[in-house]
């Protein structure tokens, strides 16, 4: 079964280092999605291998018009944009929350772009109320896509190098998989884990069944072990 590889590369910026990354994936590898930082999507959309997905890292509240600063869903689409990243912990610790994120959504459906929602906590045990928390931070308007993404990313996992236990995370997309399923009966979800993965450990996250891809930070802005991970994720497409 495909497994989605995520590369998100937050505020960093190596114009030459983007297109290397971005020329070492073959063609047709429609289960890789880059989210450069806005800057660098234009060189970034014309050096994409067929079939690679391009994604943003936000997307104003905004339709158009005087608002300085801010990029559209209208733009983005005109960029070759296809999926948005929202919900990110380190988007909600600067003001995200599901108000925005439910008018980031209604720009998001005008145009066609499907969401990455990310939820994430700082909670090692998995508990009722873990879940109950990570589904408190889904905006509504999700309902209305037919098809969208989960990543759970675990807040102690993220950029740490820390990754979560395996069990820890086979668990957590366990309970969402039903919750999820529960509140959302007309979606197909695909759940996602980010937090730490590298090409070490990238292959035990992704045969726990329940996922279906990761989203990568750092080691997605490294040569070699981008690589390593578009490599080990191709075996399973
Ligand atoms: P790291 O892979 O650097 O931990 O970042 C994870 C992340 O935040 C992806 O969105």
């Amino acid at each position: 079964m495909m497994k989605y590889l995520m590369a998100n590369w937050k505020a960093n910026y190596d114009l030459s280092l983007f297109l290397e990354l971005v020329q070492s994936i073959p063609e047709g590898s429609n289960f890789v999605s880059i989210f450069p930082p806005f800057l660098a999507l234009w060189p970034v959309a014309k050096n994409l291998p067929f079939g690679v997905n391009l994604g943003a890292q936000d997307v104003s509240i905004y339709q158009s018009g005087a608002h300085t600063g801010e990029t559209s869903a209208e733009m983005l689409s005109a960029m070759g944009v296809h999926q948005v990243l929202l919900g990110h912990s380190e988007r909600r610790s600067q003001g995200d929350d599901l108000r925005c994120l439910e008018q980031k959504l209604a720009q998001m459906t005008a145009h066609r772009l499907s969401p990455v929602l990310c939820i994430g906590a700082n909670q090692k045990t998995v508990d009722d109320a873990l879940i109950a928390a990570l589904m408190s931070q889904l905006p509504a308007g999700l309902e209305r896509f037919h098809d969208f993404k989960i990543a759970y990313e675990p807040i102690f996992a993220i950029g740490t190098g820390e990754v979560a236990d395996i069990d820890h995370i086979a668990n957590v997309l366990k309970k969402l998989d039903l919750a999820l399923s529960t509140r959302y009966p007309y979606s197909e979800i695909a759940l996602l884990y980010g937090g730490s993965v590298k090409a070490s450990n990238v292959r035990d996250i992704l045969a726990i069944g329940y996922c279906s891809g990761v989203l990568v930070g750092n080691a997605s802005i490294e040569l070699k072990s981008w690589k390593e991970l578009v490599e080990i994720c191709r075996t399973f497409s």
